[in-house]
């Protein structure tokens, strides 16, 4: 395996790949990786000869406030998990390799419309403009035939598909279904920051989401409504908020949107593809968690 900090370095390994006819494919982090970045990188070796994990924390898409300086970083111990497991090279550039000199004027930025408005686009200002500034840089550097994402950032992950979809990126965006701990928790390089009370409370952040995907199904599942929709019960979600906030979570949102424009959805229609979302804080970390939710008529009969 080998570890590069240089763009050129890894233009030239791909580029002999590529020569070579072999498929590659492409896994984003930002390090401090767990199970779930483990999952996305063995998933990625089942499409391509070789896998690419860069680590590399981008400032660009912190807000002012948030965790960008405490942002766990440990990149020998995440490249000693990429070599065993069977990753053929790791970027890790720096700050300057990335964006240049510290204050250099950046005059060019990707622009996102509705698809950022909601969930955690509404209050991370910037945030999803961030990580397409860094996404589509990596894109050109590695220039991948497949790059894998996790579930568990929905949000980023059909903002990202749509760039590679608008901008002409040759490649395949893939989904990695979201790692969990025992108890339902959605890995993730932050549970770090929780005290062991907070810890013990979070999976309920899970059960609350699971819980109103599984009233809606029932709801979908009963409902003789044709292609007029099914009307969500707002209240169902209400009360989710309302159990989360007696349990001392800070509700960000719990919202169902609509795909892939990620817009609050009113109605239900079957066959079609949303999602439950829900952000919250608990002390001072912030999770995040959703669940796809299945819109078919008569789920049983054809899973
Ligand atoms: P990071 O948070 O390190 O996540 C890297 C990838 O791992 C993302 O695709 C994310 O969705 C996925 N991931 C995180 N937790 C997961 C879990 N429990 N199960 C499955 N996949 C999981 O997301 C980023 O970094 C950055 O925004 C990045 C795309 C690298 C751009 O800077």
């Amino acid at each position: 395996m080998k570890l590069a900090h240089k763009k050129n370095e890894v233009r030239h390994i791909v580029s002999e790949w590529r020569a070579r006819n072999l498929r590659v494919a492409f896994v984003p982090t930002m390090g401090a990786l767990h199970e779930g970045h483990l999952a996305l990188i063995r998933q990625a070796r089942q499409h391509a000869d070789h896998v690419v994990v860069s680590v590399f924390v981008n400032p660009t898409q912190f807000g002012p406030g948030e965790d960008y300086q405490q942002y766990p970083r440990s990149l020998s111990a995440d490249v000693e998990q990429c070599r065993t497991e069977g990753v053929s090279l790791v970027f890790a550039p720096d700050y300057e390799e990335m964006y240049g000199r510290a204050g250099a004027p950046q005059y060019v930025s990707i622009r996102i419309s509705k698809m950022h408005e909601h969930l955690c686009g509404a209050t991370r200002k910037g945030h999803f403009e961030g990580v397409l500034q860094v996404v589509n840089k990596l894109f050109l550097i590695v220039r991948p035939d497949v790059a894998v994402f996790g579930q568990k950032d929905i949000q980023q992950w059909f903002i990202i598909r749509q760039m590679v979809e608008e901008f002409d990126h040759p490649m395949e965006v893939l989904m990695g279904p979201t790692r969990r701990e025992e108890d339902g928790l959605a890995m993730s390089s932050r549970n770090v920051y929780l005290t062991e009370e907070e810890r013990n409370k979070a999976p309920l952040l899970f059960e609350a989401i699971q819980r109103l995907s599984q009233r809606l199904t029932g709801v979908i599942r009963d409902s003789n409504n044709g292609d007029a929709g099914i009307p969500v019960d707002e209240s169902l979600i209400k009360a989710e908020i309302e159990r989360l906030r007696a349990n001392g979570f800070k509700v960000d949102y719990l919202s169902l949107v609509s795909t892939p424009d990620l817009q609050p959805a009113c109605v239900i229609h079957s066959g079609r593809l949303y999602v439950i979302a829900a952000a919250v804080w608990l002390g001072k970390t912030r999770l995040i968690d959703n669940v796809l939710l299945n819109t078919r008529k008569y789920p049983d009969h054809d899973a």
